[in-house]
């Protein structure tokens, strides 16, 4: 695994060309129990995150650990079945490689999703949040050291990080699908202990609705990248406090599994619409 310098993103995204036909302007990152979206595609292949040159591999159990190349309708999609994250030791640029190499594969649209902790009252086991605000509490920034120009500028404004447009759009999608897509602000927290019931107090306070462990230095290393960035978290417990059995890494797994249905439609339908915008590079060889 690299540090995540340029040269290793094109030599990871130039790997993964020679893999897959598919050019694919949309990715999505899928997070802990809600993987079985990458196995439901049109044409669909798979590559193992630790065949690609320098690509970080996530040891938690519930994280597919590769990429899936495929079609929703029609629209070619990149999907991740897993992430890496901080609380693995792993350094920031390591996990934003992966968004490095989405960029330089072609990509331009990125949905992220993830398990969450609902805090704010009123969000439910199952629910599906879009996120339409961070608060980084990690500690962390993958933008942090020399900036290399060729990824991105050195200050990069993060006023819409979660993109207005395609928050109403995905809003729009559920609407139509029948079911109340949540919205609010997520917080992310280093981990891997799940928090305290006096930091959920405080977190509620600073103004978070869930909490994670993951998506925010995606979604920073992402609009450094330019790219437009939706987020979804899918509220597998509510908060340290706020329920009355203690939280597990099981229970996120259970709840993801059970809300994925949802989530994968919902995906489907944001994907053929961002399709229509995209167009695909064809590939002939
Ligand atoms: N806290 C932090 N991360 C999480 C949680 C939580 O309650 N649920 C799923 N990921």
């Amino acid at each position: 695994m690299g540090i995540g310098a340029y040269s290793e993103a094109v030599e990871a995204a130039a790997y993964v060309r020679g893999r897959t036909r598919l050019r694919p302007r949309i990715a999505v990152v899928l997070g802990s129990g809600l993987g079985g979206f990458g196995y439901s595609l049109e044409e669909m292949k798979h590559l193992r995150f630790s065949e690609i040159p320098h690509f970080p591999v996530s040891t938690v159990y519930g994280h597919g650990g590769q990429m899936a190349f495929g079609k929703v309708n029609g629209t070619e999609v990149a999907v991740m079945q897993g992430r890496v994250h901080s609380y693995e030791g792993f350094k920031p640029q390591h996990v934003a490689f992966p968004m490095r190499m989405l960029k330089l594969f072609g990509v331009e649209k990125l949905i992220l999703t993830n398990a969450a902790g609902g805090i704010r009252e009123g969000l439910q086991h199952g629910d599906l949040m879009l996120i339409n605000d961070h608060i980084n509490l990690s500690g962390r920034n993958p933008l942090v050291g020399p900036n290399d120009e060729r990824f991105g500028p050195r200050f990069i404004d993060m006023t819409d990080a979660y993109s207005p447009r395609l928050r109403a759009m995905a809003q729009e999608i559920a609407k139509s699908q029948g079911f109340a897509l949540k919205e609010g602000v997520y917080m992310s927290v280093l981990g891997p202990s799940f928090e305290t019931p006096a930091e959920i107090r405080a977190f509620r306070t600073l103004g978070a609705d869930v909490v994670g462990m993951s998506t925010v230095l995606e979604s920073i290393s992402a609009r450094h990248l330019g790219m437009e960035v939706m987020g979804i978290s899918c509220v597998t417990n509510l908060a340290a406090g706020l329920q009355d059995t203690p939280l597990s890494h099981e229970e996120v797994l259970v709840t993801g599994a059970r809300v994925e249905e949802k989530l994968q439609g919902l995906l489907k339908a944001i994907i053929a619409r961002l399709g229509a915008e995209v167009g695909t590079e064809a590939v002939t060889e």
